[in-house]
């Protein structure tokens, strides 16, 4: 039998009692992955495999692999169980979030998502849009805090649309509170005004509790960076964003040891591009978040490069590239599965606690780059150009013959 393991997870170690990970009986149906080469696994985890539409299902096929034989090094078994999400549940079930693949993500450990939405469900009424699944899972498993790591790596600068001398050593996390704001504030709706007209209405909203937890993870996770944290806002026209700003202040307090700046949303996309290595650690609403990470990414050179973790106070993590479903490669092997394999690395990390099956892929990742591997998004002359499954096995090579390289994420 499996041995069990406490679950050392990032909001574990800063807010709360670690969580005992494989304790819980598994549903039978729950196939084992691991090669039957593998030593004798010490800790079994569930991981949920959700892999969505467009690209979603070859990047999350090859990050499964990745992951299965990382694990295999570091004593780790994968239950893996694969349920529908998005298009491809809408499809199958009538749903964007069937029942049944909230409950089966809830059980297990961790959830790995590739990406969800397709041309052929944009024009679906909202309740029945792949986005409004992917919003669902986020609420239903209570993921508050997204990670949204974005890092230049060296081999990649010339990617970068920006110049090398600004883009070089770049190094931000940004920290999107992910359940909460004008995503999920209501009133919203349609309606029509007094002077008979249509109008469309969001609310954006937020209480102390909301923020102060966001707050705290992203003090946390700035103390264990470079010390420096920006809270991004725009406080000087928004309510919502007034408060926000008063309580990071309030708690500032009993993080001391934590730089903490403020500023409005608009100077930051401009800072961003002006001067990205100012940041360190950036914490910021729902909206602004997605915004500002997807600016963050194309420093990077490719949104195709990052990955992302979402964590709550308790449960399973879930862990997903942010880039999109990718509709227009679909199906063609071109896409860059890199950014979900490091999500698979943040999934060991953030969400298990296992530290070294993390960075035995990150480093697998940095050494497949330093081979000159290069799918099309992050090509450049003189390096060669792989599709997605080959991409992969170069990473799984490199899982299995690892040098030390500095970590990513
Ligand atoms: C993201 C995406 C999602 C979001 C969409 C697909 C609902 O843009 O994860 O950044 O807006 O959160
Ligand atoms: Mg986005």
């Amino acid at each position: 039998m499996a041995a069990c393991k406490a679950n050392p997870r990032l909001l574990g170690t800063l807010t709360r009692r670690p969580r005992i990970s494989s304790r819980r009986p598994r549903p039978a149906s729950f196939r084992c992955c691991v090669a039957a080469v593998a030593p004798p696994a010490a800790r079994t985890y569930g991981v949920t495999l959700l892999s969505g539409d467009g690209i979603g299902p070859e990047v999350v096929s090859v990050a499964k692999d990745v992951l299965s034989l990382a694990g295999s090094h570091e004593g780790i078994e994968f239950l893996f169980k694969e349920v529908p999400i998005g298009g491809a549940a809408l499809d199958l079930i009538g749903v964007p979030l069937p029942e049944e693949t909230l409950s089966v993500a809830k059980e297990s450990d961790a959830v790995l998502l590739g990406a969800i939405g397709g041309y052929k469900w944009d024009n679906n009424e909202k309740h029945l849009k792949p986005e409004t699944g992917l919003l669902q899972l986020r609420a239903g498993l209570g993921v508050f805090a997204n990670l949204r790591p974005a890092a230049v790596l060296p081999q990649l600068v010339d990617s970068s649309t920006l110049k090398k001398e600004v883009a070089e050593g770049v190094d931000i996390m940004v920290v999107r509170e992910l359940t909460g704001g004008i995503y999920f504030g209501k009133p919203r709706g349609f309606e029509t005004n007094d002077k008979g007209e249509e109008v469309g209405f969001n609310t954006e909203v937020y209480s102390v509790p909301e923020i102060d937890r966001i707050a705290r993870v992203a003090f946390g996770i700035a103390r264990k960076r470079h010390g420096k944290l920006c809270s991004v806002d725009k406080a000087n026209v928004l309510e919502a964003s007034m408060l926000w700003r008063k309580r990071v202040t309030t708690l500032g307090q009993e993080f001391p040891d934590v730089q903490l700046s403020h500023m409005y949303v608009d100077n930051a996309a401009m800072q961003l591009i002006r001067d990205p290595k100012q940041f360190d650690t950036i914490v910021t609403n729902n909206i602004f978040g997605d915004i500002l990470s997807d600016e963050a990414s194309m420093i990077t050179g490719s949104i195709g490069m990052l990955p992302s973790a979402s964590i709550g106070e308790s449960g399973p993590g879930l862990f997903e590239p942010i880039h999109g479903s990718a509709p227009d490669i679909a199906g063609q092997d071109k896409a860059n599965p890199l950014a979900t394999i490091l999500s698979a690395a943040m999934l060991l990390r953030y969400g298990l606690g296992e530290e070294n099956a993390a960075k035995r892929i990150e480093n697998a990742v940095m050494e497949a780059l330093n081979r000159g591997f290069r799918t099309g998004d992050i090509f450049s002359p003189g390096m060669t150009l792989v599709g997605c499954k080959r991409m992969g096995e170069e990473v799984l090579k490199s899982v299995d013959s690892q040098k030390p390289v500095a970590a990513l994420c």
